[in-house]
């Protein structure tokens, strides 16, 4: 973790802040010292996060309703979140939607819902908090959550698959634009973190996690803190000179899956024997 007092007197907006890596970002910023702004649809349980998280590190977090898909509620909660906290210094798109599914069997709404949260959702924010800011005259770090498959695509998320790399598009062509008003624009794709929100959707029996695990060279899930801890580094002054990255988390999924040879790892010491001896007999053949 940073150095406590890192984020003091500084203002962290939070998407999806009340449940899974959102609260985990959160908490992190505010244990080092950050007002929090979380939203999100549900009310009931952002507030019941802000305040666990409050009790835990003595920091002020408030909770702002906002659905993202709508442009008019976008608006009102930054207008909120300005009168209650000020304007922000970090900015975390992290709310998304998602659910595996055959692409056949999406209607336009199913492909709506899913693009408007991760695509649209993010650009209302991003386009609203950086208006305010730029009114404003003040710079920010903003960042996008997204996931390793923005990078090759992958069948049955094929919505979210395409929106998280509209995300990653949009954030590199802000690093480029406005940068001059002293904004950073930032990516972190996740591999595997169970979340209830994540895994109730996208391994509804329970049957993935397992094979999930059998192609992550580390040999485990990642966890909520630490995307937190890169999220919170690449957000603090810290990394004032990173901006447009798109770093991948995912304890080498990314790479293993791609590896053409890399399923060799099943091989046995004994199988090597043969099959080295096998290779050498070819030897000048
Ligand atoms: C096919 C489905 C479906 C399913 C919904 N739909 N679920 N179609 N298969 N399993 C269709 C509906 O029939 C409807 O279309 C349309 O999608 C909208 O559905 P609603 O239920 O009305 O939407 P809404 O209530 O707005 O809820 C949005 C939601 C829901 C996305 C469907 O799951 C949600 O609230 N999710 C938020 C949290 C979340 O998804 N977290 C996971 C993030 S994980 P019709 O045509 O019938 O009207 C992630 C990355 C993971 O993003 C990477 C892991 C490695
Ligand atoms: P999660 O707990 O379901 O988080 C999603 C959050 O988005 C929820 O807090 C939800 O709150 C909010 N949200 C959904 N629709 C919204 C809307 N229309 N308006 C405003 N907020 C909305 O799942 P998670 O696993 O923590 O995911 C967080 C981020 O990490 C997402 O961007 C996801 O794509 C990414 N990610 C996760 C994983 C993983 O394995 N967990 C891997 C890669 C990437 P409400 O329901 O209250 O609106």
């Amino acid at each position: 973790m940073l150095p406590l007092n890192t984020f003091k007197g500084k203002v962290a907006f939070i998407t999806g802040g009340g449940t899974g890596l959102g609260k985990g970002m959160t908490t992190t910023l505010s244990m080092l010292g950050a007002e929090c702004v979380i939203s999100s649809r549900k009310l009931d349980v952002l507030k019941e996060t802000a305040n666990e998280i409050t009790s835990q590190t003595g920091n002020k977090v408030h909770a702002i309703q906002c659905d993202v898909r709508d442009a008019d509620s976008v608006k009102n909660a930054v207008t909120e979140l300005i009168q209650v906290a000020g304007h922000p210094d970090v900015v975390i798109n992290n709310a998304a939607g998602n659910f595996i599914s055959p692409s056949e069997r999406l209607s336009a709404n199913a492909w709506r819902t899913i693009t408007d949260i991760v695509l649209n959702g993010t650009a209302y924010i991003t386009l609203e908090v950086g208006k305010e800011l730029i009114k404003a005259g003040k710079g920010a770090a903003f960042l996008a959550i997204t996931t390793i498959y923005a990078e090759s695509g992958s069948g049955f998320v094929v919505p979210s698959a395409s929106a998280k790399a509209g995300v990653e598009a949009m954030y590199k062509s802000l690093a480029g634009e406005w940068g001059r008003y002293g904004m950073r624009f930032n990516v972190i794709q996740p591999g595997p973190i169970k979340t209830k929100g994540a895994f109730s959707r996208l391994d509804p029996t329970g049957e993935f996690a397992g094979d999930m695990v059998t192609r992550i060279p580390c040999g485990r899930l990642g966890t909520a803190g630490e995307i937190a801890n890169l999220a919170t580094y690449l957000c603090s002054d810290y990394a004032n000179w990173v901006s447009g990255a798109i770093i991948r988390m995912d304890g080498g999924e990314y790479v293993f899956m791609a590896g053409e040879f890399n399923n060799l790892k099943k091989v046995t010491n004994n199988q090597w024997d043969i099959m080295e001896k096998l290779i050498r007999k070819t030897k000048g053949s």
